[in-house]
């Protein structure tokens, strides 16, 4: 089990600087998509704290579900192959989509939803993640709503796990080294 406490070297992203990211973000989301048929796909797991803020602070009509793909598992990097664990059936022709991630890291996750997602025929496709880490990309992403860019750095909290936990910690926080270099 995970020290909460111990294990974490410190606080990156405030919740009270998360809070106003999110507000932003809603509100610019409520502008572009006023009138329009929008359908919102939270990337489980890690994006689920940040879908439910998001939503709240959308204030159009929209539909919502959840997607689900392989995680890192019990490292800090990533295995570069993504696996669909848990599909929407929600049709998404006629419908934007607005995908919801927690953190983009080398933007193969999101590469890989937003081709499969544009094959379903909608009218469009974009994304929105809580934290972007540009210095890690492996392939060129367009990202339409980014919350905060955050340096190279393994972070934990706000949805965002290591080794399956810490996801409820209410800050985004950077992990001790000591941690996973062993
Ligand atoms: P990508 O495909 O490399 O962009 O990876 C994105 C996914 O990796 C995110 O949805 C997270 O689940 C995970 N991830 C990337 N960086 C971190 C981090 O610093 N902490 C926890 N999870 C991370
Ligand atoms: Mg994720």
């Amino acid at each position: 089990m995970r020290d909460m406490v111990n294990d974490i070297e410190r606080v990156l992203v405030s919740k009270e600087e998360i809070a106003e990211m999110v507000k932003r973000l809603g509100k610019q989301i409520s502008d572009d998509y006023r009138g329009q048929p929008l359908v919102v796909l939270g990337v489980l797991k890690g994006g689920f704290v940040f879908m439910a803020d998001l939503v709240r602070a959308i204030d159009t009509p929209l539909e919502l579900d959840f997607i689900a793909v392989s995680s890192y598992g019990a490292s800090t990097k990533s295995s570069g192959v993504v696996q669909l664990r848990k599909d929407s059936d929600i049709p998404l022709t006629g419908k934007h989509v607005l995908i919801v991630e927690d953190i983009i890291d080398s933007g193969l996750t999101l590469t890989y939803l937003k081709e499969m997602l544009e094959a379903r025929n909608p009218l469009s496709v974009k994304i929105a993640t809580a934290f972007d880490k540009p210095e890690r990309r492996k392939v060129p992403l367009h990202v339409d709503y980014s919350g905060i860019v955050i340096p190279d750095e393994y972070v934990v909290g706000y949805g965002l796990d290591y080794d399956s936990e810490m996801r409820n910690i209410p800050d985004l926080c950077v992990l001790k080294r000591s941690v996973y270099e062993k």
